[in-house]
């Protein structure tokens, strides 16, 4: 696997490819790689010719006080990850190849509406970071496919509409959420937990599926959010919210609506921030 730091490396590569008429698979990624954005690149590598991974922490997506000095940097490790699964090329830029104006002078994308609610509403500016920062990889990379984890959903839905409403010849694929055995998201933040607050950490998925299976059985989705949130705070966590939307856009649903909906969790446990979501289909 070739390992470029810099676009004129990174266009030339990609321009070999396409001379041959090459398709082009895209996994962006912050590093620090475990099993789940390993699925992803297989996901990628089953469809398309070509595979690029990129290895970015992107400055602007984590706010003054979240954990981007800390954020685990690991990129030899990132790279024997990368190797076996595959994958052709790691595009691992420094900020000034993504930001040349510098991180606070840089266009900002902001897609509206899907990204005032949830996360957006925990963590202003996040997602306007991730959509800048996943156009300009975009264009850099210029992929035909690029694929995404349902782990972070809401991120997945401000992507896809990007993607449709800047018109990018992109198309966009969810990847299911890789668990641990006892259920726990696989997240390059779980690193942070401490060995106790790790045991408790599956009581994430645990209330997910609780949620999915009370829906099921007629409770009104209402009730069950204050259950779920209820639970979790009796088990040490701090939850920003626990609650059942509409899949497709992540409003509220109707009172007796039962398709096409999806519950997300995020809690803070200690000092870590954990997120997961379940579709209920
Ligand atoms: P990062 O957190 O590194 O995640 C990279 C990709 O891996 C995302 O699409 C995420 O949803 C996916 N992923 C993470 N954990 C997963 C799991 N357990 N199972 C399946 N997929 C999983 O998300 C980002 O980076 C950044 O916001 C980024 C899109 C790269 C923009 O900076």
């Amino acid at each position: 696997m070739q390992t470029v730091q810099d676009a004129p490396a990174l266009r030339a590569a990609i321009r070999g490819w396409r001379s041959k008429g090459q398709t082009v698979g895209f996994v962006p990624t912050m590093g620090n790689l475990h099993a789940g954005h390993q699925s992803l690149i297989k996901l990628a590598r089953a469809r398309t010719d070509r595979v690029v991974a990129s290895v970015f922490v992107n400055p602007t997506q984590f706010g003054p006080n979240e954990d981007f000095e800390r954020y685990p940097r690991t990129l030899l490790q990132d790279q024997t990850a990368l190797t076996e699964e595959d994958c052709d090329l790691l595009f691992a830029p420094d900020v000034a190849t993504i930001y040349p104006f510098g991180a606070e002078h840089s266009v900002n994308l902001r897609v509206p509406q899907i990204t005032e609610t949830l996360e957006g509403a925990h963590r202003p500016g996040h997602f306007d970071g991730v959509a800048t920062v996943v156009c300009k990889l975009f264009n850099l990379v210029q992929p035909d496919l690029a694929v995404f984890g349902q782990k972070d959903f809401q991120q997945l839905k401000v992507i896809e509409r990007m993607v449709r409403d800047l018109s990018l010849p992109v198309m966009v694929m969810a990847a299911p959420t890789l668990r641990a055995d006892d259920g726990l998201a696989l997240s390059s933040r779980n690193q942070y937990l401490s060995v106790a607050e790790r045991a408790r950490a599956p009581l994430i998925h645990d209330t997910l599926l609780k949620m999915r299976e009370l829906l099921g059985k007629g409770h009104p989705w209402r009730a069950l959010e204050q259950t779920a949130s209820a639970r979790l705070i009796r088990a040490g966590f701090v939850p920003d919210y626990a609650v059942i939307r509409r899949a497709e856009d992540l409003a509220e649903p109707a009172e007796d609506q039962r398709d096409g909906l999806i519950a997300l969790i995020a809690a803070r446990l200690g000092q870590t921030r954990l997120i997961d979501n379940l579709l209920f289909d």
